[in-house]
């Protein structure tokens, strides 16, 4: 399961292809013209925000001879051109301009069936999500998150956040992995001995394909236990747990979303083969947070400790992998419940129900 190419090929076909996978924040994206882009499943994807405001994904593929349109990750712009031979696009994907192609007016251009290829994408809670394969044959946005957006978002107030701090990475180990870490707190007291410590939790009810845990404490799970009490208050509006909590959730396959009081990150598994894995680690805080006179020497408490728990589960994910044994199973625990539910539901799909 953690090695084997066909596998993997199961995995895309059964799982990647048929999920809704997040693409980043709208926050990120405020004003027309303001975009994103990510390769997810081995497509270049372009996210802009529209002159009508609407939030779209297009493959970032030019329809002339398919030269990447857009390199930065982030950025505004006015319009979306190619380097190559400069065919223009509107910020609708619309083609306006294509030079060499003699006198056609735009009328005619419009005709030719070459505007930039839109990808089925949702907003919910300031959470952009992106489809890659069949939708006919896949659960609409809203079945595929099922309660995850009125349990967990929606309380946790995701739609307040603003990414601060953004980065991506690969390693050399199976995605499987670096979710199973995210659900099992057995390794905690190990692997995150000086960082987190102990970190009891408990199972919501989930419906739809999402899994997570619950963390119910007063303090944040983002800060150090020597550094409780010099962190930002909390998120205006928590509501139930999430005033009490943090919760974090796998949303399937691979995104992984920590809401807590004060601040969310998200440590997003993009698969590039069955035993190399992009990470795309990303923080975020609400508006009022960010603009406080203390954020940059606050918020640096939170990136160190961030940070340290991801660099160790990072190296264990790598390390596991290093040891993996294809001729012998391995067990699991009780406390490694939810990890065996998740691979549970990774069985199902794979394998059939
Ligand atoms: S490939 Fe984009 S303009 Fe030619
Ligand atoms: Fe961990």
């Amino acid at each position: 399961m953690y090695t084997e190419p066909a596998w993997f090929e199961r995995e895309m076909e059964t799982m990647f292809r048929p999920a809704w996978h997040f693409a980043g924040l709208a926050s990120s994206i405020r004003n027309p013209g303001d975009f994103l882009t990510l390769r997810l499943l081995d497509e270049p994807l372009l996210v802009v925000r529209g002159d009508d405001q609407q939030v779209r994904v297009f493959r970032n593929s030019c329809r002339h001879r398919g030269s990447l349109i857009i390199d930065e990750q982030a950025g505004t712009c006015r319009g979306l051109r190619c380097p190559y031979h400069s065919w223009t696009y509107s910020l609708e994907g619309v083609l306006k301009h294509a030079p060499g192609l003699g006198d056609y007016s735009r009328e005619e251009l419009s005709g030719l069936g070459k505007d930039l290829l839109l990808v089925p994408c949702g907003v919910r809670e300031g959470l952009i999500f992106v489809h890659l394969g069949d939708l006919a044959n896949s659960p609409t946005l809203d079945a595929y998150l099922g309660n995850y957006i009125s349990t967990v978002a929606a309380p946790h107030q995701t739609a307040q956040m603003i990414a601060v701090n953004q980065r991506e990475y690969v390693l050399d180990s199976n995605w499987k992995l670096y979710v199973e870490v995210d659900m099992e707190t057995l390794h905690t007291k190990h692997i995150h001995r000086g960082s987190i410590g102990e970190q009891p939790v408990t199972v919501p009810v989930s419906e739809g394909n999402w899994i997570g845990v619950y963390h119910e404490s007063e303090h944040t799970p983002a800060l150090y236990p020597s550094q409780q009490g010099s962190g930002f208050p909390h998120t205006s509006g928590l509501t139930g747990a999430a005033a009490k909590g943090a919760h974090f959730s796998i949303l399937l396959p691979g995104f992984f979303l920590v809401t807590a009081q004060d601040v969310m990150w998200w440590i997003h598994k993009i698969p590039d083969s069955a035993t190399r894995t992009r990470v795309r680690v990303g923080y975020s805080f609400p508006a009022s947070t960010i603009e406080r006179p203390d954020f940059d020497e606050v918020s640096k408490r939170y990136y160190q400790r961030l940070d340290q728990v991801i660099e160790e589960d990072d190296w264990i994910t790598e390390h596991q992998q290093r040891g993996l044994n294809r001729s012998a199973p391995g067990s699991y625990l009780p406390e490694e419940h939810v990890v065996h539910r998740l691979d549970n539901w990774i069985l199902d799909r794979v394998l059939g129900a």
